[in-house]
């Protein structure tokens, strides 16, 4: 994901490998449940907490950008976090991502 804003971020590296494309993975840093998704090579980060119900997406489906909930089936993009499909109603947390060399990295709030 490109770098448009440019709010104060604390940048930390991801502490796992990309998943294969199409698929997520999950990880943590301090309390934050995160999800990593592969969109066809583009890394996107997302909290790992489904707006529907609150649970983990992990095991996902992207197609595109757009992630499939692997609970019911609702999808949201991983661009914005904006619902695309039921019974997603709210949007999701997206967080930014940026290469630093080989690396991904993730940009956390201040
Ligand atoms: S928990 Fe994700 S769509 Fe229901």
């Amino acid at each position: 994901m490109a770098e448009k804003r440019t709010e104060a971020l604390r940048w930390v590296e991801i502490p796992i490998a990309l998943p294969p494309s199409g698929r997520t993975e999950t990880f943590s840093l301090g309390d934050l449940e995160l999800l990593l998704c592969n969109a066809s090579g583009t890394p996107y980060i997302v909290r790992d907490e489904c707006p529907h119900v609150r649970t983990s997406m992990k095991g996902g489906v992207i197609r595109g950008t757009i992630l499939e909930c692997p609970l019911h089936g609702g999808l949201m993009d991983l661009r914005d976090g904006s619902p695309k499909g039921m019974p997603i109603r709210s949007s999701g947390t997206c967080f930014r991502v940026r290469a630093q060399g080989d690396r991904w990295q993730v940009g956390l709030p201040l």
